[in-house]
């Protein structure tokens, strides 16, 4: 969405924060033994207590509140039985809607203790969300967000996830532009433009260039023997620097 006035930039302020803090909440909570079941359990809770709904399963009827994603799966895993175990790769992405407005984050952690490798894929992965959101600004192209993942993810030797891109959001889950490619594509002429609501959502991994669905027709898995790491903000571009929705009151 593009934002029109005040009161639309404070709506999406408040689930930004709900969302940020959700993350934070079940990132605490996150311990080895544990059930995804159980650790989205405390979404639940979480969002209920703030009054918003979880998006998946407003927007898409997902079966869960949130998406967890353990080592291969990196996106849309469904909460169950799995248990987490020490030295796992779990990606939480959070999105609710609160008076018909949304906001989307996500973060990849490592249940201790962690091996260089998924250190690597999480900090360069951050690196590319934070890069990225350095870049744009009103006026620029769209890809300039894909060049700067590509550009991140080539400094650290890691790869991109091709098939899995930034959005849109604001009045729905996933709006116009539905498809922000994680790579540069200079025939892309879209711009970015002030007061435009999106999120930025970089997968880097060690070696997959795309995600494919599991049997279950919800979780997007890297082929073997790889890995994927995410992290995702809702911002909105300005002139200047983005305002980033989604960071989490400081504990
Ligand atoms: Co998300
Ligand atoms: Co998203």
């Amino acid at each position: 969405m593009t934002l029109e006035t005040e009161a639309q930039l404070e709506a999406l302020r408040k689930i930004g924060k709900i969302v940020a803090n959700c993350l934070q909440h079940m990132a605490q909570t996150l311990e080895p033994g544990m059930s995804t079941r159980e650790l989205d359990a405390c979404a639940t809770r979480f969002l209920d207590l703030h009054g918003a709904r979880s998006a998946p399963r407003l927007v898409y009827n997902f079966p869960g509140t949130t998406c967890i994603s353990v080592n291969r799966a990196v996106a849309h895993g469904i909460p169950g039985e799995q248990k987490l175990m020490a030295g796992d790769l779990v990606n939480i992405d959070v999105s609710a809607e609160l008076d018909g407005f949304f906001a989307d984050t996500g973060s990849s952690f490592i249940v201790p203790p962690a091996s260089p490798l998924k250190t690597q894929i999480c900090q360069a992965t951050r690196e590319a969300l934070e890069t990225a959101m350095k870049q744009v600004r009103s006026g620029e192209n769209l890809h300039v967000i894909g060049r700067a993942i590509e550009k991140v993810a080539a400094r650290h030797s890691l790869s991109v996830i091709r098939n899995l891109g930034s959005h849109g959001v604001g009045r729905a889950l996933h709006e116009e532009p539905r498809f922000i490619p994680p790579y540069f594509d200079g025939r892309d002429r879209r711009r970015l433009h002030e007061n435009m609501v999106i999120t930025i959502e970089p997968f880097l991994s060690n070696g997959a260039r795309e995600v494919e669905t599991a049997d279950d027709g919800w979780t997007l898995l890297t082929p073997e023997p790889y890995l994927a790491a995410q992290y995702e903000h809702t911002m909105v571009i300005t002139r200047g620097e983005p305002i980033i929705l989604t960071y989490p009151d400081a504990v």
